[in-house]
């Protein structure tokens, strides 16, 4: 969703301004802007509808902006349509103050009318002008910029991240940040405001994260951050641990891609350091065995893949810990009045840290005496700092709009947890303990062997790219990897799509089967496997064609039912979706390729939803 860099330094902001927007292209936006202030020119705006490259030719490069200090925005429209009005930055009437905004002011309304009735003309239709509009309010009441953003935020409701220029202030830039996020970067050529590492990496890997309810102010110099009172706070400074290269495309066609090939790696980096001497070691999760003793019931929220892998871990939790495991959408859960009290282990998974409503879940599990445990990819993100433990999933960054490595890495640390908790416990044998660890250990290599064996799924999607409907249907853990891989597809290739529990099918979706249709049958689970087959042949028997993805060990009897088949690695039953949703991450990827698909950026998605 929106992003924003802001820069104020002693070389020309616009040029640094637009590379730090197209490195936050990913996240989805509709609109672009930035504002440079210039010791001739003074504030000047440029603002395009669709995407940066408009941006880019229109200030020839940034070449047209003079200037050392800036802000610039990508935009997601929520108030407002998508134009260049109601692009950001934003400008206050007598065009002294320009500002970028993330987030939603929930009191917009009521304070424009205010803002109208003593005469103050507005332009755009979004909340964030409003924001604009107040500080000039303030600040030609107070005079003084800091103070006037003080009272500003007093006033307004919701979340923001706030990037500031005021036309009287030549070197300063003021930041400010509640439930949406903001960093600051000190580098050698200056200082960074940004909602996200990626944009600023290339220039500083020195970086500040704001707290809720701060103020920064920002020079060429270096930060000062202040609270809400403006009471100067000490901050810590932490280091970036990846470097640019991380954040680029490294000769292949699309982050996605890219991605997929890193999950070898990513899980072995977020497993390894995890397993020592056949023991898993959680450090961050310090529960006891009498705290574990005590949870009562366990709840796992999470929103969009990361929800899949909550739904992968109720199937293996419950085997493992003998204690019911609710796996419930944030969106749903935050007003759902959950059962939560202090004997519930809330399980909170995001890659971003920063989805809206899983912080929002995660909220009121805490407020009701929950213990919340997050599972997350990007260090010091607000769920991260928010919950009571925290374990990160070190993926690296992920670029591409769907998500692969972050939920692979997700997937191989939740059984990681469920594991060390059955121990806790002692509702897992020695035996069982030793096997789940082994299979853990094999994984990053038996991904390279899955990723070694491409064809069959390229193969597959130049037969079926042109359908207009897919269905995945599977039992158990394979129904929970075909939620994934059905999403997957629905996400980048635009096919409709859905997953079915097999047993489901004869309750109304064999009646969508028709005489060519294709159904993507997942038989990797052992117990269930002659069941899986059993499903095949009725859906063949209605015409449907059929791609399976089973394991070696049954691929034989497997490949004398099913039209196309690919096969992964046999593994220890918990570990088998891991393996299980590479092909049909492919399968979506190469799908979409064959569609001629925006990969890296799927229409109408975001990367981290910030707004609810
Ligand atoms: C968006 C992304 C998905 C992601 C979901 C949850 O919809 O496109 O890939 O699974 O948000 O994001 P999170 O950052 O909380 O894992």
């Amino acid at each position: 969703m929106c992003g924003i860099i802001g820069f104020a330094g002693r070389e020309e902001a616009a040029p640094i301004l637009l590379d730090g927007l197209e490195r936050m292209e990913y996240r989805g936006y509709d609109s672009a802007g930035i504002a440079v202030r210039g010791e001739a020119r003074g504030l000047q705006i440029r603002k395009t509808k669709g995407r940066l490259q408009a941006l880019a030719d229109l200030t020839h490069g940034g070449a047209d902006l003079e200037g050392t200090l800036g802000i610039g925005h990508t935009r997601w429209a929520t108030h407002g349509e998508p134009n260049e009005v109601n692009a950001h930055p934003h400008v206050s009437e007598n065009g002294r103050v320009a500002l970028v905004h993330n987030g939603i002011i929930e009191n917009y309304l009521e304070i424009k009318e205010h803002l109208q009735k003593l005469g103050v003309a507005f332009a755009s239709d979004t909340d964030s002008e409003v924001v604009a509009q107040l500080l000039e309010y303030h600040y030609n009441e107070c005079g003084n910029m800091m103070e006037a953003v003080g009272r500003c935020l007093r006033r307004i409701e919701g979340s923001y991240a706030l990037g500031i220029l005021c036309a009287d202030y030549p070197d300063t830039l003021i930041a400010a940040r509640k439930d949406s996020p903001l960093i600051l970067g000190c580098g050698e050529h200056g200082s960074f405001i940004a909602s996200d590492v990626t944009a600023i990496i290339k220039h500083t890997r020195d970086v500040i994260y704001m707290d809720d309810g701060e103020i920064a102010v920002v020079t060429p110099n270096g930060v000062s951050v202040f609270d809400d009172e403006l009471v100067p706070v000490e901050k810590a400074h932490s280091q970036v641990d990846w470097d640019v290269s991380a954040a680029e495309k490294g000769g292949h066609a699309h982050f996605m891609f890219k991605e997929i090939l890193e999950q070898p790696e990513a899980i072995r980096r977020t497993l390894s350091p995890r397993l020592k001497e056949g023991r898993v070691v959680l450090e961050g999760l310090d529960l006891t065995a009498e705290d574990v003793r005590r949870i009562s019931r366990i709840f796992i929220i999470a929103c969009g893949s990361a929800y899949h892998v909550g739904v992968v871990s109720k199937y293996n939790w419950e085997k493992l810990l003998r204690r019911p495991v609710e796996v419930v959408l944030a969106s749903e859960f935050r007003y759902c009045d959950p059962l939560v009290d202090e004997n519930t282990l809330v399980m909170v998974i995001s890659q971003s840290g920063e989805t809206l409503d899983t912080m929002a879940a995660m909220r009121e599990a805490k407020r009701l005496g929950g213990r919340t445990l997050a599972v997350v990819n990007v260090v010091g993100s607000s769920i991260a700092r928010e919950a009571d433990h925290v374990l990160y999933t070190w993926a690296g960054p992920e670029i591409a709009v769907a998500t692969t490595k972050a939920y692979s890495t997700q997937l191989a640390l939740m059984n990681l947890v469920g594991l060390y908790l059955a121990d806790l416990l002692g509702t897992v044998s020695g035996e069982e303990y030793r096997a789940i660890v082994a299979a853990a250990e094999a994984l990053p290599g038996q991904l390279e062997q899955v990723l070694g064996h491409m064809e069959e799924l390229q193969y597959a999607a130049s037969r079926y790219f042109n359908h207009s409907s897919i269905f995945f249907i599977g039992r158990n853990l394979d129904y929970a990897v075909g939620l994934e891989g059905s999403l997957k597809l629905k996400e980048i290739s635009y096919i409709h799509s859905e997953a079915y529990a097999s047993g489901e099918l004869k309750h109304g979706t064999i009646s969508l089967i028709e005489p060519g249709t294709l159904v993507v049958a997942l038989g990797m689970y052992g117990p269930l496997f002659d069941k899986a087959m059993s499903n095949v042949v009725e859906v063949q028997a209605r015409g449907a064609e059929v791609l399976a993805v089973t394991t070696e060990s049954r691929l034989e009897k497997m490949g004398k039912t099913a039209g196309l088949t690919a096969a992964v690695p046999d593994t220890h039953p918990v570990f088998q979706p891991s393996l299980g949703v590479v092909p049909l991450q492919l399968f979506a990827y190469f799908v979409a390729l064959q569609r001629g698909c925006d990969i890296d950026k799927p229409r109408n998605l975001a990367k981290s939803v910030t707004v609810e």
